[in-house]
Order: C-alpha cells, then sequence, then structure tokens
C-alpha cells in the first residue's frame, strides 16, 4: 500500500486508545487519512493522537462509551461538525475475557453483547445514511477468530464475533448498489492489553501456569506465535484501500493460519 493512497479521507476508529485500533488509526493515517480516534479512555485516545500528530498525520479525539446511545451521537455529532462526514467507519471496540457459561449472569452476557454488538450496530447506523448520500464508504468491522469457530470460555465472544461476520455479510448486500464495502477482520492471538489480561484469566481458570497456557496457545498456531496489532491494521488498511473496490461481505482471517475457512 502506497502512502497517501486515501488522502483527504476521514475515518473513525473506535477503540482507537490502544491494541488493534491504535495500530489502525496509525496505519489508516500513513494512508492519508485524517483519524477520528475514538475511546472511552481519554488519556489513551490523546496518546493514539499525539503520535499520529508527531508523525505528520491529523487526528481529532473524540471520547466516549461505544456502548451508550448518548455517547456514540454526542460523538457523531461533534465529527459531522469537525469533519462533516466518515468516509472510512472502522468498528474496532470488543471484549473478550475467559468466563464458564455456567458463571456467566445475563449481565456478563449483555456486556459481551454491548461492547461487540451494541457498538457496531450504534455507530453504523450514524454514519451509514452520509455514506448513502454520497454514494460511497467503507465499512470495516473487526470480528475474531472467535467469529468463525467457538471457543470454551469464550461462549457469548464466539456468538458476538459470529454475530459481527453475519452483520458484515448482510449489510453488505443490502448496501452494495450504493458504492459501500462492507467487510470484517477476523484476527487471531494479537498481542494487546486485553490478550495478556485473557490469558492471565484462561492459566486461572484452567489452573495451569500462565507459561504452560501460552505454550499450548502457540503450539495450536501453526506459524507458532502470536501477532502484532500492525499485522490487523496491515488487513484494515488493504480493505481500506481502491484495491479492494470489489471485495464485499468479506471476513478475512490474521490469525498466524490458525483459522483458515
Ligand atoms: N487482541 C486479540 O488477541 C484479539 C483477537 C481477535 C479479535 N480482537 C478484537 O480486536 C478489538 C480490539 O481489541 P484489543 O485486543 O485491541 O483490545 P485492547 O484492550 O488492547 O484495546 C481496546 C481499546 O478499547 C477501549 N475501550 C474499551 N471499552 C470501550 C468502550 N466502551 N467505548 C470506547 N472504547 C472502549 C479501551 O480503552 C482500549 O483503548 C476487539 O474487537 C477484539 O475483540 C482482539
Amino acid at each position: 500500500m502506497s502512502d497517501d493512497e486515501l488522502n483527504g479521507q476521514i475515518a473513525l476508529v473506535t477503540g482507537s486508545g490502544a491494541g488493534n485500533g491504535e495500530a489502525i488509526a496509525k496505519q489508516l493515517s500513513q494512508m492519508g487519512v485524517k483519524v477520528v480516534v475514538n475511546d472511552v479512555d481519554e488519556d489513551k485516545a490523546r496518546s493514539t493522537a499525539e503520535d499520529i500528530e508527531d508523525a505528520g498525520g491529523e487526528a481529532l479525539v473524540t471520547v466516549g462509551d461505544a456502548t451508550k446511545q448518548s455517547d456514540v451521537k454526542q460523538v457523531a455529532e461533534r465529527v459531522k461538525e469537525e469533519f462533516g462526514q466518515v468516509d472510512i467507519l472502522v468498528n474496532n471496540v470488543g471484549l473478550f475475557e475467559a468466563i464458564k457459561f455456567t458463571d456467566m449472569e445475563l449481565e456478563d452476557w449483555n456486556k459481551y453483547m454491548a461492547l461487540n454488538l451494541d457498538s457496531m450496530y450504534m455507530y453504523t447506523y450514524e454514519f451509514l445514511p452520509g455514506m448513502i448520500e454520497r454514494g460511497c464508504g467503507r465499512i470495516i468491522n473487526i470480528s475474531s477468530d472467535a467469529g468463525k469457530s467457538g471457543y470454551s470460555e469464550l461462549v457469548a465472544y464466539s456468538a458476538a464475533k459470529h454475530g459481527v461476520v453475519g452483520f458484515t455479510r448482510g449489510l453488505a448486500k443490502e448496501v452494495a448498489g450504493n458504492g459501500i464495502n462492507v467487510n470484517a477482520v477476523c484476527p487471531g492471538y494479537i498481542k494487546t492489553d486485553m490478550h495478556w489480561a485473557f490469558l492471565d484469566q484462561w492459566a486461572e481458570a484452567a489452573g495451569k501456569s500462565r507459561d504452560q497456557i501460552e505454550e499450548e496457545a502457540i503450539g495450536g498456531i501453526p506459524l507458532k506465535e502470536f501477532g502484532k496489532p500492525e499485522y490487523v491494521a496491515a488487513v484494515v488498511g488493504f480493505l481500506a484501500s481502491p484495491a479492494t473496490e470489489w471485495m464485499t461481505g468479506q471476513s478475512i482471517n490474521i490469525s498466524g493460519g490458525l483459522e483458515t475457512h
């Protein structure tokens, strides 16, 4: 992907104060995009935006909880005031934690659905009409290898991330005549704060050491290492680029070969 390929376009990346979202925001900035950095944690959002600006890019910080409709609407209003539109929406925010199904109360279930699915619905609802009006746009949803296969202790997460894939497939067909492409990315184990926290929870649930769990997890990956957020960001950059003009409704794995369908 060449620099400045998407010069002047505007992207919003949810949960871009850290991890995959941060890497995605930086990747898009390198491609010439003005990035709306969005996070519930203002310090993290500012830190990503400062890095982008230090590298010569343009970023707007928006703070809000992606599971609260009032916050989402406020963020959307601010973005429309500042930039007028969003050309590339990356629904990145999500949550996974190791939890046994029998320990999962309804409020836990709702928490996973809210962060992985409601946020995606609400941000898409805010920005899709503008894309339809302009006859162009890209929506990129971050699913997971758990969006293609089910995982023990990750039942709600697997259900939600399969939902992200289903949403992507359905919406892609609904807006195919409007110049809008909708695709998803399905990362495997990626070294972010949530990943390390998850390995700790998994070790505790399995009564094993963290090292043992790490060894087992890496052992199951054909390419034998955990991935970096930059790998996910590169796929998002590709999906945002003109190279994927004829590609919609797809869910692309980036998992060191862990997921192959
Ligand atoms: N890390 C992995 O191994 C992995 C694998 C597959 C999929 N994913 C997906 O990638 C996405 C990002 O995960 P990550 O690992 O980068 O997480 P992370 O914890 O490293 O970063 C998440 C960011 O989202 C922000 N955030 C949390 N709750 C929020 C809310 N309610 N509103 C707005 N922002 C909020 C956090 O402050 C943080 O900056 C998620 O959808 C996750 O399911 C991650």
